[in-house]
């Protein structure tokens, strides 16, 4: 169940040694202001959706296979074009200076140092060629997709594109749930409207007068704009909250390289289903032809299993990288990728897969409700 002011209570937390991720939840949420506190954690509506995410995960279970060997396991997971140390990478959250000071840089040169994806939110609170430019201990940089909410401004999105191409972005994530603000009802309550002063959605500066534009939901976005992004970027395009099998066939018509199946972490419409649960529709509607994505309620090793075993090339992660930077900051965030990429290599192991590519459907079954 989740509490008022976050995720499920950790069933095995106690004071003590850093054992899974929501120890890191009850870390950051004794840390962070209550009114950002409930901003990250909550949903729209009642937040059935959001509670669902992580419980559908509770209804499957895992059918390991036995006696296969192979050694140390391996999770690289080839991408888009990228080569990603494992099936893992941080989906687009907004405003990571809220969490943390050092906000997206820390997450960025966490990222870089497990040798992942930050997906970076249009929303961020800083600027995506700053982002760009972080690096880890080592001087390697971050592997970024931006995160974009088209605007009905088609010259500022165009100048947008440029802007991220220019940082290196290597591809463009379109969030298309969200023709419209999602009802959240804790923001409400807590008058949480904007920004503390200081703190800006950077990449939203206009490049003409150099002031901050609000983000604007477009309630007109329709197939043609992917057609319209299609025709002026060259980067992969990603559709972020694609739940329906026949918007997934769209998808692919309409030349999107991948589709991430997402609601959103339960933000936008309440009472869609749980990821996991749209995730094998879309995936049979896509039949291979792009990459499948999901993220919604991932918190274990076991859980990426699942959705790997399903169909999913690979699984964001969106809350749990802020409760690591609201807690610890970079090291947090790493601690949050290391530990699920030990707690998947783990599962694969005493589920007798040595790659991503083992896993199949006829290794997960779902119980009843
Ligand atoms: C989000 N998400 C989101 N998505 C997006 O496309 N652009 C954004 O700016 C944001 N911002 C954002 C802020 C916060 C606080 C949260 C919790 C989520 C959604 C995010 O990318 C992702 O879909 C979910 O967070 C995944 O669910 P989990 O991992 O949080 O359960």
């Amino acid at each position: 169940m989740t509490d008022q002011a976050g995720p499920r209570r950790n069933p095995t937390a106690g004071a003590g040694p850093l054992v899974n991720l929501r120890d890191l939840w009850q870390e950051a949420r004794e840390r962070l202001d209550p009114v950002h506190r409930d901003f990250f954690a909550g949903g729209s509506g009642d937040e059935r959706t959001l509670r669902d995410n992580e419980a559908a995960f509770d209804r499957y279970r895992i059918l390991p296979r036995v006696l296969r060997g192979g050694g140390d396991r391996d999770l690289r997971t080839e991408l888009l074009g990228d080569a990603l140390s494992m099936p893992v990478l941080v989906s687009p959250t907004a405003f990571h200076r809220l969490a943390h000071p050092d906000g997206e840089l820390a997450c960025a040169r966490a990222v870089a140092a497990a040798d992942t994806v930050m997906v970076v939110s249009m929303a961020a609170t800083t600027a995506v060629e700053a982002v760009a430019g972080a690096t880890d201990a080592a001087g390697r940089p971050p592997r970024l997709w931006f995160q974009l909410y088209p605007q009905p401004d088609l010259g500022f999105t165009e100048s947008l594109l440029r802007r991220v191409e220019d940082a290196g972005c290597r591809a463009l994530v379109v969030t298309v749930d969200s023709p419209v603000f999602g009802r959240r009802e804790r923001d409400l309550r807590n008058g949480f409207l904007d920004l503390p002063p200081g703190l800006r959605c950077e990449n939203m500066r206009d490049p003409e007068t150099g002031r901050v534009r609000d983000i604007v939901m477009d309630a007109d976005l329709d197939w043609a704009r992917v057609g319209w992004l299609r025709e002026r970027t060259r980067l992969p395009i990603v559709l972020k909250g694609v739940l329906h099998p026949a918007d997934a066939e769209l998808a692919v018509a309409y030349g999107a390289d991948a589709v991430l199946v997402s609601n959103h972490g339960g933000r936008q419409l309440d009472g869609v289903p749980a990821s996991v649960d749209a995730l094998p529709a879309v995936v049979d509607a896509v039949r291979g032809r792009i990459p499948v994505l999901l993220d919604g309620g991932v918190r274990r090793g076991t859980d990426v299993l699942t959705a790997l075993a399903l169909g999913a090339a690979a699984v964001g992660i969106g809350r749990p990288a802020l409760w690591g930077l609201a807690a610890r900051g970079e090291s947090g965030v790493r601690q949050v990728l290391d530990l699920l990429r030990a707690d998947l290599a783990r599962a694969m192991a005493l589920a007798g897969a040595v790659r991503p590519a083992d896993l199949t459907p006829d290794m997960i079954t779902r119980v009843p409700r």
